[in-house]
């Protein structure tokens, strides 16, 4: 298939398969990006988008840094790789003094992985790991969420709860799942910030404990915000609920911060947002800034303590690890990362740009279609109404959007706004007017 004479267009489009794409639509009218600068995408039509989700949320510091790109090039100039077993190289070591100085209590060791689903992996097996180390290899059972998003490999898929990804692989996934109901009730349709109502939900947790007995249990994994299923705030009280009944039971917390991680709610971690501690938390995107793919997994001091204790030395503690683990290209990204972080005040930008977003997404309120609006910090969730079939608004409007000028991610028919954290108030203001646009013509043509 040759989709036009453009030379911004490959001569075919027949050979890659697109994940998470409606591959025969795309390909009949192929939307391709040439370049990215600040907070702008350019087309291969020539045309200007506003990055409105900073990618898959993975670009926060905008495009084509240069303080990254020079780290990266001076990086491979000088260790292009190393093998991460048994030996290593002294950047991985500096990033993980850094993060650990980001990360709430005593989260300060630092596992690297390669992208979001296997830092989850991560998680999950060091959770076993942990237990076992104790003596306590009964505590094989994990509680995810409905609505929740961890990734795309089998633990982490079954663990999340977002429906169309788990039903083809049901035969395949992870033993000893359960669920606990998503956050979204109806009274949240258009609440601003954290609902009022809804923190008993994490009840759920403490009947499943009734149900499979605590002693089985070893963790429980949330997003405090959920991300991909369209930003569900968390109600008041609901963390700190969850955090209480995984104490009484001896079950460790898992945050994945994949999405809300490096300053997303205005402070570097939503755990620290909320106030609530987890056991582990999980990050990957905004930590290069989307740049190389690179996983993190931060883990309390006293499972890593155990968990070395428990073999004698010479012996590998954790049999786990990526060919790709803390590579010098990826942690240089991640370097570079922290010092605009430091440097430009990131986190703090967030928290001031944050009231103005709220209410220039709410604005929005009036459009008909328009059913619920959620947000927190400098992301955002609207849910557009169901016609036929779900996704199919979500994916017009998106693609209307696009025609407008604007990229933004849709997850069925919700739209996540998840702008750059450097964008200036008229850039907020060309997002809103973009969206406003792309809502419109589809209400128009639908
Ligand atoms: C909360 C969360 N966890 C995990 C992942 C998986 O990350 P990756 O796609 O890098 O594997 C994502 C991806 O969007 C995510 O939003």
């Amino acid at each position: 298939m040759k989709a036009s004479n453009s030379p911004n267009i490959p001569n075919s489009l027949n050979e890659h398969w697109m994940p998470f794409t409606a591959n025969k639509d795309f390909k009949k009218k192929p939307r391709l990006i040439t370049n990215a600068k600040g907070v702008y995408l350019s087309t291969h039509e020539g045309t200007t988008l506003i990055d409105g989700s900073s990618g898959l949320y993975c670009n926060p510091l905008g495009h084509g840094r240069k303080e990254i790109i020079d780290a990266i090039k001076n990086q491979l100039e000088k260790l292009d790789f190393t093998m991460p077993f048994q030996q290593g190289y002294g950047g991985s070591f500096e990033l993980a003094s850094k993060i650990a100085q980001k990360t709430p209590e005593d989260l300060n060791r630092i596992f690297y992985t390669i992208c979001g689903s296997t830092a989850v992996e991560t998680a999950i097996k060091i959770s076993i790991a942990y237990f076992r180390a104790k003596g306590d290899s009964t505590r094989f059972r994990f509680v995810g969420r409905e609505r929740g998003y961890h990734g795309m490999n089998i633990g982490a898929l079954t663990v999340g709860g977002m429906v169309n990804n788990i039903k083809p692989f049901t035969s395949i996934l992870m033993p000893g799942v359960q669920h606990m109901r998503h956050t979204f009730l109806p009274d949240h349709k258009f609440v601003k910030g954290q609902p009022e109502t809804g923190a008993e939900l994490a009840d759920d947790l403490e009947r499943i404990t009734k149900n499979f007995g605590a002693e089985n249990i070893a963790a429980c994994i949330v997003e405090p915000i959920a991300g991909s299923t369209g930003t569900l705030i968390p109600p008041k009280g609901y963390l700190q609920r969850l955090r209480k009944i995984c104490d009484r039971h001896g079950i460790l917390l898992i945050f994945d911060e994949v999405v809300t991680g490096w300053g997303r709610t205005g402070s570097a971690f939503a755990s620290q947002e909320f106030g609530v501690t987890p056991d582990i938390i999980t990050m990957a995107k905004a930590t290069t800034n989307g740049i190389v793919p690179m996983g993190v997994v931060a883990v309390r001091e006293k499972i890593y303590n155990e968990i070395m204790e428990a073999t004698p030395d010479g012996g590998i503690e954790l049999f786990h690890g990526y060919t790709y683990s803390g590579i010098p290209v990826a942690v240089s990204a991640a370097l570079a990362v922290q010092e605009i972080f430091e440097k430009d005040d990131i986190f703090n930008k967030v928290k001031s740009m944050s009231n103005y977003f709220q209410e220039g997404l709410h604005s929005l309120k009036d459009l008909d279609c328009i059913e619920s609006i959620r947000n927190y910090g400098l992301l955002g969730g609207i849910d557009i109404a169901m016609r036929d079939k779900p996704g199919k608004s979500g994916y017009q409007v998106y693609k209307e959007c696009y025609n407008a000028g604007l990229n933004l991610k849709p997850t069925g028919d919700a739209l996540i706004i998840a702008p750059p954290f450097i964008c200036e108030k008229k850039h907020l203001d060309e997002i809103f007017d973009k969206l406003r646009i792309g809502i419109k013509s589809f209400m128009k043509n639908s």
